[in-house]
């Protein structure tokens, strides 16, 4: 038989590190290997110390790169980390079942977050969801996400089939008011062909911290209301302001006596300040429309900006401040007016986007009771800005038939927030912004540096002026 020879197995004072006949460990031996990582160790400790203070300095002096440098990558992380859990328990998960089918089980899908991407003040990603899901489960999520996330906002629309945006925000930036723009007067005295560059005015911040402007390019007419004191008057003017240096005709419809509309009229190439003077004024500006149409069917042209430049009108904005004005009547006489002003309105909104025929309505409430005509004219109205308001009713006519999400946003506005508005956004949908505080001698100074420029429209002539 043979003998098993056991294997060698050593003693455990030929282990490493052990000192043959002590019982302890060899601490020479271990300093020894420390002693070699102590420079690792400090070179790293000093890379964290400098990362740390850089982090520091950058936070204070370039936020913007202390953004994209530091503060993004944690929120990223943040993200990612608590997807599956957010998910999960906002009801964002789906099922599917896996294969083999005979025995078959639901595996939970979760929707794929991505592209995250920082921006100002925040960030932006993607959402892909799942077979059986719906835009609206992440938009009513949306405060979920800012929770998780431990961001100030987070904003969430559909863009495109089976994905949504999602645009995030760490701060409020309308909690300060946007510094006001240097208007330009380059273009004053140049008797240049207008442009479509020229419909775009400047009037505040949005909270994605773009810019905000009432662009007539991509909405060509635009609903404003807001309760007194909300801050309409002020961005009208900051925009009028800009208007008022380029070739651009303004026109104004007060029938409250001239008061709101007042202060522009040395620019202004018609003012109207009863209903009557509107129905009247209103009247011209569809004969306006109906000749540019005529000059465009001439030439063979579809709007007023594919027109050889010597023959291209003059754009026409039409302001109209208090709409309840226009619609609300007591008397009979009235009345007729009214519905004279408010078909001829219609009629403007309907022809005017590519005739270079704008408006810009706006007033403390829009209601049911200012009747039928209202909503098919509101129909026509794609820019939409919601100030403050007292009634849900007129945050829902200004955006519930747009946005019904953003009627809620528009009804946490407060009125101490003055220029706070919900408003139009060409790629976002609805975005919150802030108004510029222009101040009423900054509008008579560019009124008047701007008066001499005041374009003359022969169809209003022998009107109301
Ligand atoms: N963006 C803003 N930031 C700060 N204050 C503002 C802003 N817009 C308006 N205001 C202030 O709010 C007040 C009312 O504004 P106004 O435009 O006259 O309101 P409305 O025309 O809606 O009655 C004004 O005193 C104005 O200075
Ligand atoms: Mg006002």
């Amino acid at each position: 038989m043979p003998l098993l020879k056991p294997s060698p197995t050593p003693t455990i004072s030929e282990l490493p590190g052990i000192v043959p006949g002590s019982s302890g460990l060899d601490l020479n031996y271990l300093t020894e290997a420390g002693q070699r990582l102590v420079p690792y160790a400090i070179g790293a400790g000093s890379l964290l110390v400098a990362w740390a203070v850089a982090g520091a300095i950058l936070a204070r002096k370039a936020p913007h790169t202390w953004w994209s440098l530091y503060g993004f990558w944690f929120l990223r992380l943040r993200m990612t980390r608590s997807w599956q859990r957010l998910c999960l328990n906002a009801g964002l998960s789906t099922a599917h079942r896996s294969a083999p089918a005979a025995n078959f089980r639901y595996v939970i899908a979760l929707p794929r977050l991505t592209r995250v991407r920082p921006r100002r003040n925040g960030a932006t990603a993607m959402i892909y969801f799942g077979a059986g899901q719906k835009p609206t489960a992440f938009i009513e999520a949306a405060d979920a996400m800012a929770h998780a996330w431990r961001v100030h906002a987070v904003r969430v629309v559909a863009s495109g089939r089976g994905r949504v945006k999602l645009t995030i925000l760490n701060d409020d930036p309308l909690t300060s008011i946007p510094d006001n723009i240097n208007i330009s007067l380059r273009r004053a005295g140049a008797s240049e062909a207008p442009t479509v560059d020229d419909l775009a005015a400047t009037i505040g911040t949005r909270e994605d911290g773009e810019r905000w402007a009432i662009n007539l390019l991509s909405f060509p007419h635009w609903l404003i209301t807001g309760a007194t004191q909300s801050g309409k008057s002020t961005l009208i003017n900051a925009a009028v302001a800009q208007w008022a240096t380029r070739p651009i005709a303004l026109v104004g419809i007060d029938c409250k006596g001239g008061m709101e509309l007042g202060p522009h009229t040395p620019r202004l190439s018609a003012l109207a300040t009863d209903r009557h003077q509107a129905a009247d004024l209103l009247q011209r500006l569809v004969r306006e429309a109906v000749d540019r149409m005529n000059l465009c069917r001439d030439h063979r042209q579809r709007n007023i900006w594919q027109l050889p430049h010597d023959l291209r009108p003059v754009p026409i904005i039409v302001i109209v401040d208090e709409l309840a004005e226009l619609y609300l009547v007591a008397s009979r006489d009235e009345k007729e007016a009214a519905q004279k002003a408010t078909t001829n309105l219609l009629r403007l909104a309907q022809l005017g986007a590519a005739l270079g025929i704008h408006l810009v309505l706006a007033g403390q409430r829009v209601g049911s009771d200012f009747g039928t005509g209202v909503t098919a004219l509101r129909a026509q109205l794609g820019g939409r800005i919601c100030l403050a308001v007292n009634d849900k009713e007129t945050a829902v006519m200004t955006l519930g038939d747009l946005y019904p999400d953003a009627v809620e946003a528009a009804q946490l506005i407060s009125s101490a927030e003055k220029g706070v508005a919900i408003t139009t956004a060409a790629s976002q949908g609805w975005i919150r912004a802030r108004s510029m505080n222009f101040p009423p001698d900054a509008l008579d100074g560019a009124i008047e540096a701007t008066a001499h420029l005041t374009p003359h429209l022969p169809v209003l002539d022998s009107a109301l002026l």
